[in-house]
């Protein structure tokens, strides 16, 4: 298997990211490829991609495509589902190393162990985790959909929710199931905390604060809204694509973002007439940033790091993301 190398590296320096976006799409079209990006990309792999989106959007992109080739542009387990979803296609991971801290805390022997403990309960993993923990799961869920997904077990049914304990205290407290709750995490998501929303109503009092999910600050600000310390017309939690979709229509001119701060350049590009203000400035994740347009280019030239996942694995995670698409 051949890996994007300096030598590979140094082919591409001195040009330009308009040349290197122009070669990126040219090659695009003779191999017949679409290019998926996550909306944490950097910006320039996001204005060369065909579809900008979060996990959901992305999954229903790989899934209708009729081009040959996937070029993902995102992290390992985004480019697998995307191999489950369109096994004919050829699905191509411009960096190995592209991986998620939240995804590594969670592993098919850890899930087997846990079904063993309550061999009743109903397993619904988040997107953020590998094939083979997908393939021992009854549902997945995205940040878009992870609500409607817990809404339609029977109410007499245990869940196990794995891996992020923020998005499954979040579910607890909306739907008012219990759960039982992986105590997995993002890093990056993690480290925006209360302290840091704090300060944003304070340093801009007018405006909507947009929350994801995954944020360690999710469960106390559910708990300020709730006392009214926090108006609830103003407070947010949505996915990345429910973000886009929020700030396109609120009447406020000023919003605060809580997520990788990757996303403020499709907010900035997409709604151009309003105010966004990261609520942690060093929320950056270092696997989303590891895709560059020479990785990308290089991965459409050498047609690597073609992404598979073994059928039998696929067939059964395939159940858990058709269960998933079934309900939203
Ligand atoms: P979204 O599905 O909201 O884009 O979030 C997934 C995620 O955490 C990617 O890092
Ligand atoms: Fe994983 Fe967190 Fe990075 Fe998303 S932001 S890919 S959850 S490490």
């Amino acid at each position: 298997m051949k890996t994007f190398t300096k030598y590979a590296a140094e082919r591409y320096t001195g040009l330009t990211d308009e040349e290197l976006s122009e070669r990126v799409r040219e090659l695009a079209r003779e191999r017949n490829a679409v290019i998926l990006a996550h909306n944490y990309q950097v910006p320039e792999i996001q204005d060369v991609a065909d579809y900008v989106g979060d996990s959901l959007g992305l999954s229903r992109q790989a899934a209708a495509t009729d081009a040959d080739v996937i070029l993902f542009c995102g992290v390992h387990f985004m480019a697998e589902t995307a191999a489950i979803l369109s096994p004919t296609k050829t699905v191509l991971l411009p960096d190995l190393e592209a991986g998620c801290s939240l995804a590594s805390t969670i592993t098919a022997d850890d899930v087997r162990r846990w079904r063993a403990e309550y061999p009743n309960a109903v397993v619904v993993s988040y997107v953020n985790t590998t094939a083979e923990v997908k393939a021992l799961s009854d549902y997945c869920c995205t940040s878009g959909n992870a609500e409607a997904v817990i809404n339609a077990i029977p109410e007499d049914k245990e869940i196990l929710f794995c891996p992020d304990m923020f998005l499954g205290a979040y579910l607890e407290q909306k739907t008012g199931r219990k759960m039982h709750i992986w105590l997995g995490e993002c890093h990056v998501h993690a480290g925006i905390d209360p302290a840091d929303i704090g300060r944003m109503r304070v340093e801009h009092p007018d405006s909507d604060l947009l929350i994801h999910p995954e944020c360690g600050c999710v469960t106390q600000c559910m708990y300020h809204v709730g006392m009214g310390d926090i108006p609830s017309d103003s407070t947010h939690i949505l996915s990345t694509e429910g973000m886009i979709r929020h700030a396109k229509s609120t009447s406020r001119r000023t919003l605060v973002v809580a997520t990788e701060t990757g996303i403020l350049h499709r907010l900035k590009k997409e709604v151009p007439d309003k105010e966004f203000i990261a609520a942690t400035p060093g929320a950056v994740c270092q696997y989303m940033k590891r895709i560059t347009l020479p990785k990308a280019l290089w991965a459409l030239e050498n047609l690597e790091h073609k992404i598979t996942v073994p059928p039998d694995v696929a067939a059964q995670a395939r159940g858990a993301i058709d269960r998933m698409v079934a309900i939203s």
